[in-house]
């Protein structure tokens, strides 16, 4: 089996085409709709599939205290050395599906880098949701970043959706993403294939991830939280903006949840 790309921490952030100032921008935003309603201080916070928490380790130097979970231990290793020294931000090893912790409860989490819809199956987005609230404050707050549907059309054949090359540090990496069939009657909408070809110098790598892609809308997400018992939905705000109507999004958007 190929390695996957989230065994090159560093690499991964260029290939998933990070702009500088994003993650601080993301963690502003965060932070606007925690104060918007949350009417209490928010001092401890879950990053869900944090990788190395570039987002916790941001509120950890502003002294909150940050827990994150991932399946990587790679990740979670980058996010250690990178943290090393900041007090505050600890990880765990945990699959996001369904985990407990051993830690009081928290004030809010949130799930960035709209990975939240690789969760397909419905047994698994509940108890998804079962277990953060269960690490959850009553009345808090669960902010869920996630890709527009951008139009995903189906594929008979594995099909390639679009390719660039990017530079990371001394790699160069040649990223190639595909479509792959799905049959009619699945709960998702597509298959996605990410294939990096790194170029060390001397050898190459070629790391695939093969990503079953659940979408969730507003509405969707609105009857998830329902479903769950645990957790209503309060707003949905689009690509990082309180005031930008959901109808005129453009490239993401933010579920807020809050803890019943
Ligand atoms: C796109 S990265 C985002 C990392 C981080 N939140 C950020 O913004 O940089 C997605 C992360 O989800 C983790 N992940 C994917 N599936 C997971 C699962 N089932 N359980 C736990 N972590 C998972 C990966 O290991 C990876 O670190």
């Amino acid at each position: 089996m190929d390695p996957s790309i989230y065994q090159f921490p560093d690499i991964f952030r260029c290939v998933h085409m990070e702009a500088p100032g994003d993650i601080a921008r993301e963690v502003r935003f965060l932070q606007e709709v925690w104060r918007h309603h949350l009417k209490r201080p928010v001092r401890r916070v879950l990053d869900i599939a944090c990788g190395n928490s570039p987002h916790g380790q941001i509120l950890a130097r502003a002294s909150i205290e940050v827990a994150g979970i991932d399946r990587s231990p790679t990740m979670i290793a980058a996010g250690r050395a990178e943290a090393a020294g900041l007090k505050g931000l600890r990880f765990y090893r945990r699959r996001i599906e369904q985990f407990q912790l051993p830690e009081k409860p928290f004030d809010t989490a949130f799930f960035m880098s709209e990975t939240f819809p690789i969760m397909i199956h419905n047994r698994d987005i509940i108890t998804h949701l079962q277990s953060v609230a269960a690490s959850l404050k009553r009345g808090g707050l669960y902010c869920i970043d996630i890709d527009r549907q951008g139009g995903v059309e189906l594929v008979s054949q594995r099909t390639l959706w679009r390719e660039r090359t990017v530079q990371a540090g001394d790699a160069q990496v040649e990223v190639r993403e595909y479509h792959r069939p799905i049959e009619w009657h699945e709960a998702i909408h597509s298959i996605y294939e990410l294939e990096c070809t790194i170029h060390f110098g001397d050898r190459a790598v070629i790391t695939r991830d093969v990503i079953p892609v659940r979408y969730i809308t507003p509405p969707l997400m609105d009857l998830t939280a329902r479903a769950s018992k645990k957790f209503e939905m309060l707003a949905a705000y689009a690509d990082l903006s309180i005031t930008r109507p959901i109808a005129q999004c453009y490239g993401r958007w933010l579920a807020v949840l809050r803890r019943i």
